[in-house]
Parts: structure tokens; sequence; C-alpha cells
């Protein structure tokens, strides 16, 4: 066997962190895979044996792979990570040493896309919180639940014209919707407006949309000065990472009525949720569950397959993740 990454000997399939129960069924029961131990005197006990056996990590963006863990693996040629966002897997390290990282784009942008446009709707019209209402028994006591507002014919800005970006506008534009964007430069052909700042998107627009990759280069790019720029009319939904968006800033934002309301499906410690936003009726809060349908999560886990395999069969992957370049020694 050729391989571009690691040592054709180390061959072994390693899981780190929990992934769907049927991929991680294949892995051990198809490929012998071992699961790396959670406990920290058997995960090193794990690592001191067998680590330098260990040709392949198959992870998932919620766990990944750091640069401690890299160097504890010191044959690793792949990580072959479920998810589209890889912000959890220490990139740089890895093409320090070489080592391959794929992800599962495209086949959970429909879905994703969805979410993002539920999180508007829910969020400007408030159907979790009128729900509520009428399981609590409110309608016939309190009489109409209160005026909400109006999606169709809204301006929307979206941080991140990306693949999924870019399915969320194409919904949104169904709605009649101005679309407005902001990214690290504009995006060649887009019929949108370009923005240059976060900040002036947001203060011209009726919702944002967060949908730029996690990672060191987004980290709070929606700070509070970008919340204050959207503003007491102004709607925030997030379907990317918590890590860009500063939450301390969104929670007294909305505590304060300085924001209209926030649809959320990711947090910046999942699972943990700031408390506070559990008992405001403005915000819709869901479980990091934007991929989460059978059609897509089967799709994500047939990807991460293929990738597998392609890299034990020829040492290349089949959705390779852009790699920084690695400075001369
Ligand atoms: C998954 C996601 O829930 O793909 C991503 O980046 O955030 C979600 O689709 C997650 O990666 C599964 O671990």
């Amino acid at each position: 066997m050729s391989t571009e990454h690691g040592t054709p000997q180390a061959r072994s399939i390693l899981q780190v962190g929990p992934l769907k129960p049927s991929l991680s069924q294949t892995l051990v029961a198809e490929y012998g895979a071992s699961v790396l131990p959670d406990e920290p005197a058997a995960r090193d006990a794990f690592l001191s044996a067998r680590g330098s056996g260990v040709g392949v990590v198959v992870t998932s963006g919620r766990t990944g792979v750091d640069a401690a863990l890299m160097a504890a693996l010191p044959n690793l040629g792949a990580v072959v990570n479920f998810g589209v966002g890889y912000d959890t897997t220490d990139v740089d390290a890895a093409a320090a040493r070489g080592i391959g990282v794929s992800n599962t784009p495209d086949v959970l942008t429909d879905c994703v896309a969805d979410t993002a446009v539920g999180l508007v709707i829910d969020v400007m019209r408030q159907f979790s919180a009128a729900d509520r209402y009428v399981r609590a028994g409110r309608w016939p006591i309190e009489g109409n639940y209160p005026l909400t507002r109006q999606v169709s014919n809204t301006r929307v800005g979206i941080i991140g014209l990306g693949r999924i970006g870019s399915a969320i506008a194409l919904r949104l534009k169904a709605f009649g919707c101005t679309i407005s964007y902001h990214n690290r430069r504009p995006v060649d052909g887009s019929s949108y407006a370009y923005v240059s700042s976060p900040t002036e998107l947001a203060a011209g627009v009726d919702v944002l949309v967060v949908a730029a990759a996690g990672g060191a280069g987004t980290q709070r790019l929606v700070d509070a000065n970008v919340i204050a720029a959207l503003g007491a009319n102004g709607f925030l939904v997030n379907i990317a990472r918590g890590s860009v968006v500063d939450e301390v800033a969104l929670v007294e934002a909305l505590e304060a009525g300085r924001l209209a309301g926030a649809g959320l499906d990711v947090f910046a410690d999942e699972p943990t949720v700031p408390e506070a936003l559990s008992t405001m009726d403005n915000v819709v809060l869901l479980p990091h569950v934007a991929s989460g349908t059978v059609e897509t999560r089967t799709a994500m886990e047939e990807l991460t397959l293929r990738n597998l395999n392609e890299f034990l069969s020829t040492g290349r992957l089949i959705t390779p993740v852009p790699m920084p370049a690695v400075a001369p020694s």
C-alpha cells in the first residue's frame, strides 16, 4: 500500500469522541477500530501502549483532534471528521505533521439552511412561544396572542456566504427578503450586496444570520458592537458555532431589551445553555440539531466512510479541508 500520509504499518483506526451509533458500530465491526477512552488514566495508558499504531482517527466536529493528541499518535495520517465544521481539530498542527483532514461538506447544506430559515420564522413569529401559550391553557383566559413580526420582505444580513450561507440566502429570497452579506472577501459573481464589516451589515438589516465557520478567525466576530448595531428591533440567528457570537454580550442585550430576539442552534459551551435564555419567549433554543435528520446524517455517515476507505486504499481523502501553508522550518 502506498500512502501520502503516515506510514503503511500504522493502519489501525481510532474513534475519538462519540459518533452516530451506526457509524461507531461499523468502525468496530468492519474496521476493527478502537475507541479512545475518556477517563484520563485509561486514555494515557491506551496512547502509550497503542498510540503509535494508529493511522486514522475518525471523530466529529464536537470532539476533534488537538495538537497534543496528534503528538501522541506519531503515525497518524488522517483525521476523518463527521461534520462540515472542523474547528475542534488543530489544522495547523495537522499541516505541520503532514496529516490530512476531511469533513462532510454539501450533504448537510440543505438541512442546515432549512434550520436557519425555521429559526428566523420561529423567532420572529414566536411560534414556539405561542405553542407554549396554547399548551399552558392561556388562550381562553388571556385571549389572542400578542402580535409578532413579519418575515417576508424583511432585510436579512448573512455573515459567511459560503455553501450554507448561500443556501439560506436562496431560501429567504423566495420570501421576498433583501439579502446582504459580510465575508472576509466579496464572493465573485454574487448578486447580493457585500458589506465590509459585520457592524455595518447589522446596522442595515432586520435579521442577522450567522453562517460563518468557527475557529480562531471568527472568534466573537459578532460582538457587543455588532449586537448594538442590530438594535432593539433586530433579530439574531446562529446556526454556525457558538464561538462566533459573544454570548455574554448577547444575553446582556436580550435581558436589557436591546435586541428583539435570537434563534440559536449553537452555543459557546455546549451542551450548557445560559440559564437566563430559557425564560425568554423572544428566544428560540435548539440543541445543535441543524443537520439532525435521518437523511442528512445518513449522507454524512456515508461520506465519512468514503473518506476513510479512500484514505485506506490510496492515502488520499475525497473531501479534504483546505490546509494552511506550513512555514519552512
Ligand atoms: C453536526 C455540525 O451536528 O457539521 C457540523 O459542523 O455542526 C453538525 O452538522 C456535528 O458536526 C456532528 O458532530
